[in-house]
């Protein structure tokens, strides 16, 4: 734990494989009750998007903690009238012990990193969303007892949410299978990343535009929305090219026989997921979701340290 103290997370290439299983571990710690007050620390959160689970959890999270929140409204600030990233950094880093960071450009998110002494913890960007990821291998590791040696399959965009769970698992020894569309597909650069970390673990990483091969066997089906924020214009005309990648009962048959769906939320049903998918037995979205509070706090406790 103390080895995160100080420091940022903006990727999940940011964690190692025992960084990020002392921090899954932390996190059921802390969910049976094992909380470790971190008093008189303050955590602002600046986010540029939308958030419902994200904002919720990390506010719920640092209040649990007995730490406070400082929620900032990016429209009322001068960074909305052109003060730069970096004054507001060194600035907001005299006020804060941590701050959460959601927006679009990862740039940004470094820039604060680069500037500010506090950890910036990444709450979303357009290229990565690291502490949904954290959550995520925590409902992966309560079900299964295990991470390493599992099979996911993510179905859909090439996205922030693609990228850290190819990270993310290449980390911890998990199999994963990207199936997007063709014009869709990951990000190269983060591709290599995952395949080069997955090498050392004997995992792979695999692209591939079949749904069906994807999804062979896996023990865990993951989606997201098919346009994300930012991506709303394209929203109609992405429908049609998406449509084959839906998770539905169908291709489900080709899974595991143990097999579960995760989805981060927000989900558009009928969408990306059908209905009885995300409603039905093998579905733990909502865990899935509760788990933010719980891997969120163990980043607090981690990255803020014992006073
Ligand atoms: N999954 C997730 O990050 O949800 P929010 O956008 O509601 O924070
Ligand atoms: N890919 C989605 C994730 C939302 C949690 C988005 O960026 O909008």
């Amino acid at each position: 734990m103390s080895g995160l103290k100080g420091r940022d997370l903006l990727s999940m290439t940011d964690l190692s494989a025992e960084e990020t299983l002392t921090l899954l571990q932390l996190a059921a710690d802390l969910k049976q009750g094992k909380i470790k007050p971190i008093c008189r620390k303050s955590l602002g959160l600046l986010f540029y998007k939308a958030s419902t689970r994200t904002r919720v959890s990390f506010f719920a999270a640092m209040s649990q903690l007995g730490g406070q929140v400082i929620d900032l409204n990016t429209s009322s600030m001068q960074i909305g009238r052109g003060e730069p990233l970096a004054d507001t950094a060194r600035v907001l880093d005299r006020y804060l012990d941590v701050l959460a960071i959601r927006t679009f450009a990862h740039g940004d998110v470094e820039t604060y990193a680069n500037y500010a002494k506090m950890p910036i913890i990444n709450a979303l960007t357009d290229l990565e969303h690291p502490c949904q990821v954290l959550a995520d291998l925590q409902t992966i590791q309560e079900y299964f007892g295990q991470l390493a040696g599992l099979k996911l399959a993510y179905l859909g965009d090439g996205n922030n949410m693609a990228h850290s769970l190819m990270l993310g698992c290449a980390t911890v020894g998990i199999d994963i299978a990207i199936a997007c569309p063709a014009n869709f597909t990951p990000d190269a650069t983060i591709v290599d990343r995952a395949r080069s970390i997955a090498a050392i673990n004997g995992t792979e990483v695999v692209v591939t535009q079949s749904p069906q091969e994807a999804v062979s066997n896996v023990h865990v089906v993951y989606t997201d929305v098919w346009a994300s924020m930012g991506q709303e214009a394209e929203a109609d005309t992405r429908l049609p090219v998406f449509q084959p990648y839906q998770v539905n009962r169908e291709l489900l048959t080709l899974t595991d026989p143990d097999s579960i769906v995760l989805h981060c939320l927000p989900a558009h049903r009928g969408e990306e997921i059908t209905e009885d998918v995300l409603e039905g037995t093998r579905s733990l979205v909502w865990d899935q979701a509760e788990n933010r509070l719980h891997a969120q706090k163990s980043l607090l406790v981690s990255v803020l340290g014992a006073d």
